[in-house]
């Protein structure tokens, strides 16, 4: 009922995130991980859900309620996370990828927990499948948001992902700045193109960022089909 008056714009649109992070097991009590809040992507589904989409949910592990009316599928790796996600990929119109996913595995988790030994450890990690590159290989007519944080030369850097990933743009944040990235209420985000060329959006809440990129978003969808 709250919704009655949202224009419902992505009627009729599939739209699939990933949010979260992913834990990357060791031994069955220990894990690599980073602190991704699971905010962002649940207020790009809530929002998607409100102006009308079908929307599928793939999140690691966060602490927030599903959004109602949200498909939501847990997961807990980035293995998980991209059997999920490209299980509802053929039927996506928009994707938003902002799921911190963890870059490396081990390569031998074990299945006891592991003691410790004398001296220094060392854990081989071999690298994560790339779930958004993995779309943007076959991505048709749908349309592929990604989301960066940098430290260093971010409308650079996330050009290139842009680039790589085949991603019709990324929103990209910095950790060090005051309302922005990890964990708070409130983004402060540039939009990046492939080509490099960005759009510095002013600091709002998450939920007004999930609404500017949806309407980018379905731009960019209704461009590529019409
Ligand atoms: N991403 C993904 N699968 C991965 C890694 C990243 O789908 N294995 C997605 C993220 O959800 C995000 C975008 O790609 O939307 C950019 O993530 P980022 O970690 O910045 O990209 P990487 O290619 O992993 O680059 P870096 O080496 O800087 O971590
Ligand atoms: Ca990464």
């Amino acid at each position: 009922a709250r919704d009655v008056l949202t224009p419902k714009d992505l009627a009729g649109r599939h739209v699939l995130v990933t949010a979260g992070p992913t834990r990357e097991y060791l031994d069955p009590v220990r894990f690599v991980s980073n602190p991704s809040s699971g905010k962002m992507g649940f207020a790009v589904a809530e929002r998607a859900v409100a102006r009308g989409a079908l929307v599928t949910l793939v999140s690691g592990p966060v602490s927030l309620p599903a959004p109602s009316g949200v498909t939501l599928m847990n997961v807990e790796s980035a293995v998980q996370m991209r059997d999920a996600a490209m299980s509802v990929f053929g039927a996506a119109d928009l994707v938003v990828a902002t799921a911190a996913v963890a870059d490396y595995r081990a390569a031998e988790p074990s299945n006891e927990k592991q003691a410790k030994t004398q001296g220094d450890a060392v854990i081989h990690l071999v690298p994560n499948p790339d779930i958004l590159a993995e779309m943007g290989a076959s991505k048709e007519r749908r349309v592929l948001v990604g989301f960066a944080m940098e430290t260093h030369a971010g409308v650079e850097r996330a050009a290139g992902k842009a680039r790589r990933k085949n991603a019709d743009f990324i929103l990209l944040n910095y950790p060090a700045r005051e309302g922005s990235g990890f964990g708070g209420d409130d983004n402060e985000v540039t939009l990046v193109r492939p080509s490099g060329e960005s759009e510095a959006w002013p600091r709002m809440s998450k939920r007004a960022v999930a609404e500017r990129l949806l309407t980018a978003a379905l731009e960019a969808y209704i461009q590529r089909n019409s």
